[in-house]
């Protein structure tokens, strides 16, 4: 299955920019991102806080469109998409990973994984099948009928990152997903989403404050104000980075 574009992109960015206008106020939250992302690769993007992250996360997923600039999933221009196809592209092809693991609260853990596969018209039994392997693979297979609020967040993530997986994505976006655990919880976290993508083959572009999980991807943006300030390896030596991320080096 070769779903990246023919020079092995799974997202092109090009020149990306977003303005929102509040009342008189233009605020720039992108001004000219561009980058791609080779299919399997584990991207962390960091950068201090209203610098874009989010906004840039939620364009790539169709959920906003840029002020100008493109984006092409697996070779499918976002513009050139009917909201229909927009919405059916992140149903099947994305999968979402938030900071407050946004879990349906009255379900079991087991039924918030096949929702996405329930949704999409899959059978009961193949939905729960599915799921119950998945969780498995994250380590969840003790808590099955569990309540999501019966979980610690660490859980939590966990089974966000089976409901994820579920549909098989060609690419997860996740936003903060350690921001609401301790740093040994989040480092779990990021070692499990990078070890199921690996074996999936699934594209992972990770929104992060902390440098430890940077440090696990295979790549590291650095937005700062809008901009790409840093695109190469992950930056290990801590002094190095918080400059970097204060934008006093180039
Ligand atoms: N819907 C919106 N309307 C107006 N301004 C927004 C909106 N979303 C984000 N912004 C602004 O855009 C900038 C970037 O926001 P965001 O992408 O959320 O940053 P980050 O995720 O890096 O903290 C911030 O200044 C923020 O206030
Ligand atoms: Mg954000």
């Amino acid at each position: 299955m070769t779903e990246a574009t023919p020079d092995g992109a799974v997202v092109e960015a090009v020149e990306l920019s977003k303005c929102f206008y509040l009342e008189d106020v233009e605020v720039h939250a992108l001004r000219g991102v561009s980058f791609s992302v080779p299919e399997g690769q584990f991207l962390a993007v960091m950068g201090p806080s209203g610098t874009g992250k989010s906004t840039l996360l939620h364009i790539l997923s169709g959920l906003e469109p840029p002020t100008s600039g493109r984006v092409t999933i697996a070779g499918q221009l976002l513009s050139g998409l009917s909201d229909l196809e927009l919405t059916l592209l992140r149903r099947r092809r994305i999968g979402f990973v938030f900071q407050s693991f946004h879990l349906v609260p009255t379900i079991s853990v087991i039924e918030n994984v096949c929702l996405p596969l329930l949704l999409d018209g899959v059978s009961r039994s193949q939905s729960r099948e599915r799921a119950a392997a998945l969780l498995s693979q994250v380590g969840m297979q003790h808590r099955l009928h569990h309540l999501p609020s019966q979980l610690s967040g660490g859980e939590q993530q966990r089974v966000a990152i089976a409901r994820a997986l579920i549909i098989r994505p060609l690419l997860i976006l996740a936003d903060e997903p350690t921001g609401n655990l301790d740093s040994v919880r989040g480092r779990e976290i990021t070692g499990l989403l990078h070890a199921v993508a690996r074996e999936h083959r699934t594209t992972v572009i990770v929104v992060t404050h902390d440098p430890r999980v940077a440090l696990q991807a295979d790549r590291l943006i650095v937005l700062l104000d809008g901009k790409i300030g840093y695109d190469g390896v992950p930056v290990a030596d801590a002094e190095a980075l918080a400059k970097l991320l204060s934008g006093t080096v180039t």
